[in-house]
């Protein structure tokens, strides 16, 4: 397996993944508004990580991909559904290259559109699945919603919330990590997994759900705007303490420490200020540090599938791993 064969498999499973989605929003009845807006981050782009990281899952256990499609895009939805909200909370005007849904629709639009999306997550589950499975999956979507609820809580108030590396990583766990975790264990209860198997799963997803946001946090700093599709310096000037922002402060003084107090958390902060602030972070080293820290996440996301014996899917998981954690956008 190399990068090709995943990014071409991704590409595909995101064709499936894109004409489903718009299918639903050409059946939706609802305001012209309403539709517009939900639809309008979701067909705008992203990479399909996480129906990729379900729909691989349940190929574990031999299950078509027809049958795990529909929890695929639920959760690809959910995924949107958190994308429009966490855009309204950070104030980012740009995700995926294009304007971000508050900024086309207006907040209050916005926010019933994420909402939308949020209910369609559940009644896709509930009309697709035999009742049993989908009362399996409709429990962890909602207890990773929950998950999620807490993670952004904690993101949102740093200063009260996250004040060292282990309460960054319990808050992007939260955040992140635990819809990542659900992607994996969704796919495993499709395919009837045992509990060995769903704990398995739970550990690969939930370990290279955290190195997932370890690697968003680091392209927030170094990233290409170009590429990313978002702004480079957002967290700096919202003020967000990620896991290079609590390792990097420590090792400053002096007048690095003064401006990087000035620009961080502000959000009208100058531009050359903020790239100043971002030299400072990279001088520290700190961005070596945290790839060290997602380097040993991946490498025990990968230790969780050793119970699984050699197959294409599996092979699909560890490249996805990699690529999580290599990723350039
Ligand atoms: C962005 O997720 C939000 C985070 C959890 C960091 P992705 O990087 O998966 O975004 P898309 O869906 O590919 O745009
Ligand atoms: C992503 O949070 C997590 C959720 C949306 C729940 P961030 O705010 O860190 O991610 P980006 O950088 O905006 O995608
Ligand atoms: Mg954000
Ligand atoms: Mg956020």
């Amino acid at each position: 397996m190399d990068k090709n064969m995943l990014i071409k498999e991704l590409k595909n499973i995101k064709s499936m993944v894109d004409k489903e989605v718009a299918r639903i929003k050409a059946s939706v009845h609802a305001p012209e508004d309403l539709v517009d807006s939900s639809f309008h981050l979701i067909l705008s782009g992203g990479k399909r990580v996480r129906p990729f990281i379900l729909i691989k899952s349940a190929e574990l256990f031999d299950v078509d991909i027809s049958s795990s499609l529909p929890a695929a895009v639920a959760i690809e939805l959910l995924h949107n559904f958190t994308l429009i909200h966490d855009d309204i909370m950070d104030k980012d005007e740009y995700r995926r290259g294009v304007k971000t849904t508050h900024i086309v629709y207006g907040e209050p639009v916005a926010i019933v559109a994420g909402d939308f999306l949020f209910s369609n997550v559940f009644s896709i589950l509930a009309r697709s699945y035999p009742s049993e499975t989908a009362v399996k999956l409709i429990n962890i979507y909602s207890y990773a919603s929950n998950l999620i609820c807490m993670g952004q809580t904690m993101d949102i108030l740093p200063l009260k919330y996250i004040d060292s590396p282990e309460t960054y990583l319990d808050m992007i766990y939260k955040k992140t990590g635990a819809l990542i975790e659900a992607s994996a264990v969704s796919g495993g209860v499709i395919g009837e997994a045992s509990e060995e198997e769903l704990e398995a799963l739970r550990g690969y997803g939930g370990k290279i759900g955290v190195a997932f946001q370890i690697a968003d946090d680091i392209l927030g700093v170094i990233g290409k705007p170009e590429v990313t599709g978002k702004p480079v310096g957002s967290d700096i000037r919202n003020g967000k303490h990620t896991l290079l922002v609590l390792n990097a402060v420590e090792k400053m003084s002096g007048d690095d420490r003064i401006l990087f107090d000035k620009v961080f958390g502000d959000v009208n902060a100058d531009e050359d200020d903020v790239k100043k602030v971002i030299q400072l972070i990279l001088d520290t080293g700190v961005i070596e540090e945290a790839k060290k820290k997602m380097e040993s996440l991946y490498l025990s996301s990968l230790q969780s599938l050793n119970v699984f014996p050699a197959s294409d899917a599996k092979n699909y998981l560890m490249e996805m791993a990699r690529f999580i954690i290599y990723r350039e956008l």
